[in-house]
């Protein structure tokens, strides 16, 4: 447990871990330390209840995009909170903020990624996007076009569908239940860890082959649908091998199956465009779902926007006349004046430029850290960065995961005002896009220290990283 300095903050912390089911927290280490209770941020820090400020090289959880204690956003909310604090877009309502986003978005997206449906967090946009291949098959006339191909190791979310679409191995607990019969896993595209001797362009063509092996398992009369995020992010910040989004959205095409592409992490801003899949990765894909930089974290909005032939067939084909899927808080009108504001802020602040900018700069002093004992990978684009910890430099063989690497430097470099998220044995990094250079040369700084500090303690351990 930290040190906790006052009464008040005691109580909090108390509270905290007597109520508060935290998502993903391991049960005995929170019933032995509770959790750190942050009390307020402003831009890309956060102070604890005990005064301490941390840089936070995690950006809330990728989604502080625009920086904390934003004035500007905070008036812009509270006037519309004053003016209309709720209204449904139900059936034949709307309101001004949700129009005007759809339109905003609309104006942003490529293609003719059109039109937008609202929820209120990556996962429900997600479950959306599901919901909206089976709707568009069926629409079409080809109910029995309802399986969806999804990648090991992806995170999509925490919904059942959203779940089931992930295929993380320590989300797949033996105690829940996913839908297994008609969603389908591929290997995600881990460069790093590729079959001995495979080069990239190897790597790419047994990729794609094995997607169209897929295809063929299941019969492309059934597949309506395939999902990947750009660069997958909590399954490790994976960046494809050239042209591997490209292939693969080809084949779709091909068997008319849906390209979702899950945007929800890279969507406005991360890697310095407003969406990746065309910018940097030179795909249109159907449908894109984003939520987290939408409001930069101000408030919880997603959409999934999809494109206008989409819309032809589930609104002229043969659907119900209206699509039965919905939230109360979709297009919820102050969640969309902060969406609305925060595009605002990006665009005028020049925000995708300075992530252009500091992104390249970030991975240029990251990839240092790669002579560091322990660090066997450093990779990432844009603001959305890893290292990748291993016992084993040359065989990449990691430690036993009772060794918790990754969880050991985070709490490291916590205690040197640094926060990088632990997971598995990786540490992942997303900070906020405002990010400048002394920022970066901090947390470069502080990574590097926290690794020699836990590189030191494993050796006296008696382990042997080499
Ligand atoms: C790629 C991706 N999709 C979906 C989600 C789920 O978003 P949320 O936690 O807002 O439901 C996440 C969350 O991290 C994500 O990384």
């Amino acid at each position: 447990m930290t040190e906790l300095v006052n009464d008040a903050s005691r109580q909090i912390w108390e509270k905290d871990l007597r109520h508060n089911l935290h998502p993903f927290t391991e049960f005995p280490t929170f019933k032995e330390k509770g959790a750190l209770i942050i009390e307020s941020g402003e831009g890309n820090n956060i102070k604890d209840s005990n005064g301490q400020t941390y840089l936070d090289a995690v950006g809330g959880l990728w989604c502080t995009n625009i920086g904390l204690g934003n004035e500007e956003m905070a008036e812009t909310i509270a006037k519309q909170v004053k003016k209309l604090a709720y209204s449904s877009i139900f059936t034949d309502m709307s309101n001004e903020p949700a129009a005007e986003l759809a339109a905003t978005i609309a104006a942003l997206t490529p293609g003719d990624l059109n039109r937008v449906h609202f929820a209120t967090g990556g996962s429900t946009a997600v479950d959306s996007a599901f919901r909206l291949v089976h709707y568009y098959q069926g629409c079409q006339g080809k109910p029995d076009k309802i399986h969806v191909i999804a990648r090991h190791q992806a995170y999509h979310g925490s919904t059942y569908a959203a779940m089931s679409l992930g295929r993380k191995k320590s989300d797949r607990t033996s105690q829940f239940h996913f839908i297994t019969d008609i969603i389908h896993h591929i290997t995600g595209p881990d460069i790093y860890r590729a079959p001995d001797g495979m080069n990239e362009d190897e790597y790419c063509d047994y990729l794609v082959k094995e997607f169209e092996g897929k295809i063929a398992e299941i019969g492309p009369e059934k597949v309506g649908g395939f999902i990947a995020e750009p660069i997958m992010g909590a399954g490790g910040v994976l960046v494809p091998p050239k042209d591997y989004l490209k292939r693969i959205r080809n084949i779709c095409r091909t068997h008319d199956i849906l390209y979702i592409s899950d945007e929800v992490v890279t969507g406005f801003g991360r890697l310095g465009h407003w969406f990746a899949s065309e910018s940097v990765f030179n795909i249109i894909p159907d449908i894109i779902t984003s939520a987290k930089g939408l409001s930069s974290g101000y408030l919880p909005i997603s959409a999934t926007i999809y494109s206008d032939r989409i819309h032809q067939v589930i609104s002229e084909g043969h659907g119900n006349g209206y699509f039965p899927h919905g939230f109360t808080y979709s297009g919820h009108p102050v969640c969309c004046v902060a969406a609305l504001k925060n595009i605002e802020i990006i665009e005028r602040e020049n925000i995708l430029q300075n992530v252009r900018d500091v992104g390249q700069y970030f991975g240029e002093q990251l990839d240092a850290l790669k002579e560091l004992p322990l660090v066997g990978d450093v990779r990432g684009m844009g603001l959305m960065r890893c290292v990748e910890n291993v016992m084993n430099k040359q065989t990449r063989e990691c430690f036993p995961e009772e060794i918790q690497i990754g969880k050991r430097i985070s709490d490291a470099a916590e205690e040197l005002g640094l926060l990088v998220r632990p997971v598995g044995h990786l540490n992942i990094m997303s900070p906020g896009l405002t990010l400048n250079h002394t920022e970066v040369d901090e947390i470069v700084s502080k990574l590097g220290t926290a690794i020699l500090k836990v590189n030191t303690e494993l050796k006296n351990e008696g382990w042997n990283p080499c």
